[in-house]
């Protein structure tokens, strides 16, 4: 079904340090991390934000960053915020679930009633987007025919990333590159899930762009899905 449906554009961004990780270590907030970023890359980032019709994080990006994932530093609108959260249970306090912009929080059908019915009261769109877990190629198809949506960002977690990539659900990848190395062998990095176990399932990537952004490297790539890495 993945690469029959019709589904957004998808750009996976991510800042991450020279060691490829995306946050202090497991558990921490990125947001101490962003602080780094060069104003010029913040600017960057939300006007990414803008230039899109949505942007999605996993239910753990926030749980633990309790993310607005709105547009504040340029002019332009927010994108639709998608959170895929399989049993319904996000904080009813978060960012997400309030007026800033407008929410989907996809869920899968058993979910529990009450869990659902409480975050539909806080106003935001819940979808129903698979049996016993989210099914992200459905999420992808109902955001593109429901909402209209063109083109989608994702701002991780690794968890969120990794199921994106291993559907060959992601287009393009930008990355911002922060000067530091933070160690850590279960620190999340880009990436999750589960490894691979032959060099032929490696995933492809052009890089087909590099640049300064204020004193962040960014660098951009396509994702090819070509198979195996054989040149
Ligand atoms: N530096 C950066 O750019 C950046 C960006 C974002 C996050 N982060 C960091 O990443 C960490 C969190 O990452 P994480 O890997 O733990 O979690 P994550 O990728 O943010 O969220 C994963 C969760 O999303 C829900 N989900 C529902 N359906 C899914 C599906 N089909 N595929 C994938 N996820 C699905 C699941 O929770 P349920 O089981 O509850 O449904 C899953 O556990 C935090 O430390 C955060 O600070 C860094």
């Amino acid at each position: 079904m993945a690469d029959t449906i019709i589904r957004p554009h998808v750009l996976m961004m991510s800042e991450i340090t020279a060691d490829g990780k995306l946050t202090l270590k497991k558990g921490a907030s990125s947001k101490i991390l962003m602080k780094y970023m060069a104003h010029e890359t913040e600017i960057l980032l939300h006007e990414t934000r803008a230039a899109y019709d949505a942007i999605m994080v996993g239910a753990n990006t926030i749980r633990i960053d309790n993310s607005f994932l709105t547009v504040r530093l340029v002019p332009g609108k927010s994108p639709i915020r998608v959170i895929p959260c399989s049993m319904a249970d996000l904080p009813l306090n978060s960012n997400v679930l309030g007026a800033d912009a407008p929410t989907v929080i996809a869920v899968c059908e058993t979910a529990p009633k009450d869990r659902v019915d409480a975050l539909r009261a806080t106003g935001v769109n819940v979808v129903v987007a698979g049996k016993d877990h989210v099914e992200l190629p459905l999420l992808l198809h109902i955001l593109a025919e429901k909402f209209k949506v063109k083109k989608l960002m994702i701002e991780g977690g690794p968890t969120l990333n990794w199921h994106m990539l291993h559907d060959k659900l992601v287009d393009e990848i930008r990355l911002i590159h922060l000067p530091f190395i933070v160690g850590g062998s279960d620190t999340p990095s880009l990436v999750g899930g589960m490894h691979i176990n032959t060099e032929d399932e490696m995933i492809r990537l052009n890089l087909k762009k590099f640049y300064l952004c204020g004193s962040n490297l960014v660098s951009e790539f396509d994702v090819l899905y070509a198979q195996g890495i054989k040149s």
